[in-house]
């Protein structure tokens, strides 16, 4: 267990912000971590778990305790003719399970290559890239929940999966710390590539092979995001809205080149990162805080943004986009503080 007081989380957030907390405390098992929860001294603290700290926006110092797990590995639980379960520690880092499975030639998470933050953050996020959701493959969550201080597992249909949402995000929920994450992933691969420039990109290979499509992604990532390492940033900093069907055609009369994806139910998702774009942010600095070049929808941190300075060009941007389209942006990234 790993215990330090008035530490930085500076190489716990992706936005690089030289925060501190009061407490930071890092546990390797499960049972470091009953240790940890039993404590008064907890009990009475504020508390907050992180992940890989790549979906935070600390706007301040942490008063209290930031607890971070420590459990990581991948081992295989389960083998059938078709399929492999995968069991991986909540802090392992996602892309090194994604990296695992392509090795192993198993199929069903290579679009998402190269996403940064760990596995447990990864799946309460239920993160998305290329056409693929982490939901879609997977099988369970093991959790030890907070109040009752009990080991759950919960189903992929009890996670309650949604669009960069899961029964883990709802605050009215018992507080649950996931400790392992379950995947079940395909022996025989079946390509999802009808994202995009994803097929496109794959005309440059020889042959389309998990190891392609991962390299494929990994490409198209690198050239359209900015390495949270040489420039502080947390990915699309808002979700795509989701609006009514008749609100984005009385859009479409106004901007015919409008893109859009169906969303179910006579419903439609727009990429924020056009509307910020057509508000005129794209590229735009302001002061130590920039909107990436090549993706409007990446807030950046150019230097020695603080949190409050970030927050004001994320509300400015919102302001915009809800004056030009009615649409109100809502964050995908989590502000604490
Ligand atoms: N677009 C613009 N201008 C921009 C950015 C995007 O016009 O500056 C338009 C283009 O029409 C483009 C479309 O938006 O074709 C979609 O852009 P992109 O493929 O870059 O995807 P996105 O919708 O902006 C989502 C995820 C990303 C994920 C990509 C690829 C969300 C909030 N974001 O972005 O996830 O990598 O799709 O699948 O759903 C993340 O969550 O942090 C993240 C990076």
């Amino acid at each position: 267990m790993k215990i330090e007081e008035n530490y930085s989380l500076e190489k716990h957030n992706t936005f690089h912000l030289p925060v501190k907390t009061r407490w930071f405390m890092e546990y390797s098992s499960e049972e470091e971590l009953c240790n940890i929860l039993r404590d008064e001294y907890f009990q009475e603290s504020h508390s907050l778990h992180i992940g890989g700290g790549s979906n935070l926006l600390f706007i301040t110092d942490f008063n209290g305790i930031i607890l971070h797990s420590a459990i990581r590995g991948i081992s295989v639980c389960e083998e059938t003719e078709e399929s492999m379960v995968i069991r991986a520690g909540a802090a392992e880092l996602w892309d090194n399970v994604v990296c695992y499975a392509v090795e192993n030639g198993w199929g069903g998470i290579e679009n998402l290559s190269y996403i940064p933050g760990e596995t447990g953050g990864a799946a309460i996020q239920n993160i998305g890239a290329y056409g693929v959701e982490i939901k879609d493959c997977i099988e369970k969550i093991e959790t030890y929940n907070q109040l009752t201080r009990e080991k759950q597992i919960f189903s992929r249909e009890a996670c309650e999966y949604g669009y960069r949402y899961s029964y883990f995000k709802n605050e009215h929920h018992d507080p649950h710390i996931v400790t392992y994450v379950y995947l079940r992933l395909t022996k025989k691969p079946r390509f999802a590539l009808d994202y995009g420039h994803l097929a496109t990109r794959l005309q440059d290979y020889p042959e389309i092979t998990l190891s392609t499509v991962r390299d494929a992604v990994i490409r198209i990532r690198k050239e359209k995001l900015p390495k949270p390492e040489v420039l502080g940033n947390a990915g699309s900093f808002f979700t795509n809205p989701v609006i009514s069907r008749e609100q984005f055609e009385k859009i479409r009369n106004s901007y015919p080149q409008i893109p859009s994806y169906p969303a179910g139910d006579a419903r439609v998702k727009v990429p924020a990162g056009w509307l910020i774009e057509q508000c005129g942010f794209k590229g735009k600095t302001h002061g130590p805080v920039g909107i990436y070049e090549k993706q409007a929808l990446v807030i950046v941190n150019l230097g020695n943004a603080t949190g409050d300075e970030i927050a004001l060009v994320a509300k400015s941007i919102r302001m915009a986009v809800s004056e030009q389209f009615g649409i109100d942006l809502v964050s995908e990234v989590k502000y604490v503080g």
